[in-house]
């Protein structure tokens, strides 16, 4: 009668056999802070955060991960002045341009995931040419725009009560942005907070959390390494016992 519900879970591992993450969240904060610290403007923030972002991909291959989830733009950040957010955008149009140039060494299948109906109709077809551009990529990214954990949930059950389905934790998990990959098993947020800030509230059910006071555009590749040993190194039970 209370069959196994959930499928046995795999581990992953990278080439030379550690055990890996299939799918890592980042929340990539301290943008602004950066910038500030050394007298520059916030948007130069986000330029060098672009930058590490870029690196960070590139290791991740490396490693074997199968998908990433990056928080770039929140529900919440259009509180932000307009200057910021204006660079915010130009920011995010360069880097699509690029991507789908294929100036990168290395790729990833890219999934905006939030609500794109707010964005123009150009920046609406620069986002389905850039998921375009690698979608035979092994590795997937979601890149968050305009994201919010709530607003995801919402939509979910809407589509479900819509379409006379049953709503459930399968249904529901089945029409989150994500489910073309496994629940992320790491969360990373640098910066120093310790919150969610309303990203992937349902995934993280059983996630673990990495906390670090580096800024973003200060996580390199040492940085993520830190990060994957502190995964290694937790007992994770799922409410059963070890
Ligand atoms: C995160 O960095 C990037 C975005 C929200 C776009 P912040 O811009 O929030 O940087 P801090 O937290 O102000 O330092
Ligand atoms: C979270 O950072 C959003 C992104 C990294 C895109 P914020 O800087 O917006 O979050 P709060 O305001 O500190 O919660
Ligand atoms: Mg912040």
């Amino acid at each position: 009668m209370f069959g196994r519900i959930f499928r046995k879970k795999q581990e992953q591992k990278d080439f030379s056999g550690l055990v890996m993450p299939r799918h890592i969240g980042f929340i990539m904060d301290g943008n602004g802070r950066w910038a500030t610290r050394r007298g520059l403007p916030r948007v130069a923030g986000h330029t060098a955060g672009g930058e590490a972002f870029k690196k960070i991909c590139e290791y991740c291959i490396n490693r074997n991960i199968d998908m990433i989830t990056v928080y770039a733009f929140s529900t919440e950040n259009w509180k932000r002045p307009q200057e910021e957010i204006e660079g915010l955008m130009k920011l995010f149009v360069e880097n699509m341009h690029e991507s789908i140039e294929g100036k990168r060494a290395k790729d990833m299948a890219i999934t905006f995931i939030g609500d794109r109906t707010v964005f123009s109709p150009e920046m609406q077809k620069l986002m389905a040419e850039t998921e375009k551009a690698h979608e035979h990529c092994p590795n997937k990214m979601n890149i968050a725009i305009n994201y919010g954990g709530r607003a995801e949930i919402v939509r979910a059950a809407r589509i479900l009560a819509e379409s006379g389905q049953e709503i459930t934790e399968e249904t529901m998990s089945r029409n989150m942005y994500t489910s073309h990959g496994p629940d992320p098993e790491l969360i990373v947020r640098t910066g120093g907070e310790k919150r969610l800030s309303n990203f992937m509230l349902w995934q993280s059910a059983y996630s673990e959390f990495y906390f670090t006071d580096v800024l973003w555009p200060d996580f390199d590749e040492e940085q993520l390494d830190k990060a994957l040993d502190y995964y290694r190194s937790v007992s994770r039970r799922f409410g059963g016992i070890k």
